[in-house]
């Protein structure tokens, strides 16, 4: 069979703690995972360049035979997602499928709160996308969203600063910002893929007892659970166990920097776009 990967698109290398989590749980299948980190990161920038940058990519990934793709980034999905689902795929390839993050984050989300009080870290194109809280709505209308922006978070992480001290002053900016904003907020969402290797500092100026939810596991629960209801898609998809690694900028720095969110070793190919 000619290899059918699944494919896993981020900005850069956050988009690796969600494939970790997807080849841990459904180790079956063959997957290409594609970091835009040329072009990253993409948290700051506009609706038309998020668009514009993630299709170029989806297609990159349709053209190498992923019968599906998953944005494994936030901002992408909050931004690009409906677009391309809407109007973009009917048209370049009707028989593929794009999943986001966002949606299956928020389904669970009413599982973790007490208080229905929760609280969004993410990127500031996320934040103003109001994309969780508007799905957050849609699931558990109850529930009360608060978005907190951390625009430093992701270059401390693309620079290999976020287990360094200095890293602590911008951890707590930003959660104590959020937290400002309520004070009943039990339940705190890591919206952002590259988020969880900020994880331990968050949690250590978090309430204790809060909830910090990263999403690498509920979307690979979540694309399991795609899979079994969608039979035909599972068959397209090709079951070698192999995984690809494909990076837009310099393969040397992908590969360097890349095993801190894989947790592993690993070779990238560049690809221009
Ligand atoms: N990993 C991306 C996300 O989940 C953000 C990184 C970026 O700003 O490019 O939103």
């Amino acid at each position: 069979m000619k290899e059918q990967p699944i494919g896993v698109f981020d900005s850069g290398y956050g988009g690796l703690t969600v494939l970790k989590e997807l080849v841990g749980q459904l180790p079956q299948y063959d997957y290409i995972y594609l970091g835009d980190n040329a072009r990253a990161p993409y948290g700051n920038r506009s609706f038309e360049t998020v668009y514009h940058y993630t299709l170029q990519c989806v297609r990159w990934l349709f053209d190498e035979g992923c019968p599906l793709v998953i944005l494994a980034c936030n901002t992408a999905s909050a931004k690009a997602l409906r677009t391309i689902q809407q109007l973009d795929l009917p048209r370049i390839a009707p028989e593929n499928r794009i999943l986001g993050v966002i949606r299956p984050t928020t389904e669970v989300v009413g599982n973790f709160t007490r208080t229905n009080h929760v609280g969004i870290l993410a990127t500031r194109g996320t934040v103003l996308s109001e994309s969780y809280a508007i799905e957050i709505a849609k699931f558990y209308p109850g529930i009360e969203v608060y978005q907190q922006a951390c625009p430093l978070w992701v270059p401390l992480i693309e620079n290999n600063e976020h287990d360094k001290p200095g890293a602590d002053y911008f951890v707590k900016t930003y959660t104590d910002q959020l937290m400002r904003q309520s004070p009943k907020i039990d339940t705190v969402v890591l919206a952002c893929t590259h988020y969880p290797l900020l994880k331990e500092k968050i949690a250590a100026q978090l309430p204790a007892g809060s909830n910090l939810i990263s999403q690498g596991e509920i979307v690979a629960a979540s694309l399991a659970d795609y899979l079994q209801r969608h039979p035909e898609m599972e068959a397209r998809c090709s079951k070698g166990s192999r995984t690809r690694f494909f990076t837009t900028d310099s393969t040397e720095d992908f590969d360097n920097h890349a095993s801190i969110f894989y947790g592993k070793p690993l070779r990238s190919t560049h690809i221009d776009l």
